[in-house]
């Protein structure tokens, strides 16, 4: 069974020319990026060229790019390398774990965190966050895309309130990284970001390689101590195939967000979208009416666990999540969709479709006749479905 893969947002898979591009670094050229001789360099070299890539695709310095372990690590640098006891830190109720776990840690250090609330497309609105500045406001940390619904966040006006209110602001832009342009230049959109942080699995790069982009100005406390490595940022000897895949793939998503990519991916998850609403009753596209990134769709079925709709359609070869794959074995509710205001019971009811580049228009198509039919199955099973057909 050829099997269908739309869980983009949980990880991609590895390019085959990203992997292309470590391959030599596992197997030639293994010198530490550290040492002196020539495979040194060689290995120096290659990390220094991915710096480069990153800036590029950033439009910030080389300097500015901290190589990190992935997504979480950058989050807790961005978090615990600018807080100290006493200040306060504002984030939001829809954040991913690496953040809000992160916060809750160091609300138990003395820090006090605020959460703001969204809105019921999932959105933080900008007088919402005005509300939460203190005048001891250290640093404000909103994500740019959320992972499950793919709501884009108005991250301009949000950073430029940080600032007027003198605080830093941080963006989790994992979900964004390879789907919108990310630019921290004066002329960017995120001109007023401070720190960003993206992970290399999202864009085709191996699992733990990530960054921090850190404006040159912000003083940032490292987690790690040991060597000076990452311009005393991130002590630890570089892990340098990942540092050469990242970089790769980076250059890869650079290309690609300047070809009609974007708009052929938004074409086919619409497609999806729209098969699934005009097909399935009692059922509902979540952050319909934000702006999201173009993968992304994030649907209800009622009458359906969710859990029990994935399992069905991965024995028929379809890849897809429930809620958040971090949360997978939880059964606890989506916490994105429950700040939205969803209910327990439909945020239960509801899955996460993320597409890719790689995703073909065939597939949509097979996942349209898949889904019907496993729906249909399980509702056949619900009683509160039978309830509402027949009163319809
Ligand atoms: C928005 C967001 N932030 C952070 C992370 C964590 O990244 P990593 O898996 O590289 O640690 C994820 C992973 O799903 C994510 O979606």
């Amino acid at each position: 069974m050829q099997r269908i893969y739309l869980d983009n947002n949980a990880t991609t898979p590895l390019l085959p020319e990203v992997f292309e591009a470590m391959r030599p670094f596992y197997l030639e050229h293994y010198g530490n990026a550290s040492s002196i001789h020539q495979q040194g360099q060689q290995a120096r070299a290659a990390v220094d060229h991915a710096r480069e890539s990153i800036a590029r695709m950033l439009h910030c310095r080389a300097a500015e790019v901290v190589f990190t372990s992935g997504g979480t690590e950058s989050d807790n640098l961005a978090l615990f390398g600018v807080l100290a006891p006493g200040d306060h830190m504002i984030t939001s109720t829809i954040e991913h774990h690496a953040i809000l776990h992160a916060a809750h840690s160091l609300e138990s250090r003395g820090v006090e965190v605020t959460y703001v609330p969204v809105n019921a497309q999932g959105i933080v609105e900008p007088e919402t966050l005005l509300a939460a500045l203190k005048p001891n406001t250290r640093l404000v940390s909103i994500m740019y895309a959320n992972n499950e619904t793919g709501a884009i966040q108005p991250i301009d006006a949000l950073a430029a309130i940080a600032h007027a209110g003198d605080a830093l602001f941080h963006t989790d832009a994992v979900q964004a990284g390879g789907k919108l342009p990310l630019d921290v230049s004066p002329h960017g959109i995120l001109k007023h970001a401070d720190m960003l942080t993206l992970s290399g699995h999202k864009i085709f790069a191996p699992k733990g390689t990530g960054i921090l982009y850190v404006r040159r100005n912000v003083r940032l406390s490292p987690m790690f101590h040991g060597g000076s490595h990452e311009r005393q940022r991130r002590a630890g000897t570089e892990n340098v195939p990942g540092i050469v895949g990242l970089g790769k793939a980076a250059e890869l998503c650079t290309e690609w967000l300047k070809t009609d990519g974007p708009a052929k991916l938004a074409a086919l998850r619409d497609r999806l979208e729209q098969g699934i609403l005009s097909q399935i009753d009692e059922t509902g596209v979540n952050s319909a009416g934000a702006p999201r990134v173009a993968n992304t769709t994030s649907i209800y079925f009622d009458h359906v666990e969710a859990e029990a709709l994935l399992i069905a359609l991965d024995l028929k070869g379809l890849s897809v999540s429930g809620g958040s794959a971090c949360q997978s074995g939880a059964s606890e509710p989506s916490h994105v969709l429950t700040a939205m205001g969803l209910s327990a019971t439909r945020a239960r009811a509801t899955l996460r479709f993320s597409l890719s580049k790689l995703t073909t228009a065939a597939e949509i198509d097979e996942v349209l006749k898949i889904l019907p039919a496993a729906v249909a199955h399980l509702r056949a099973l619900s009683p509160t479905y039978k309830k509402t057909t027949v009163s319809v």
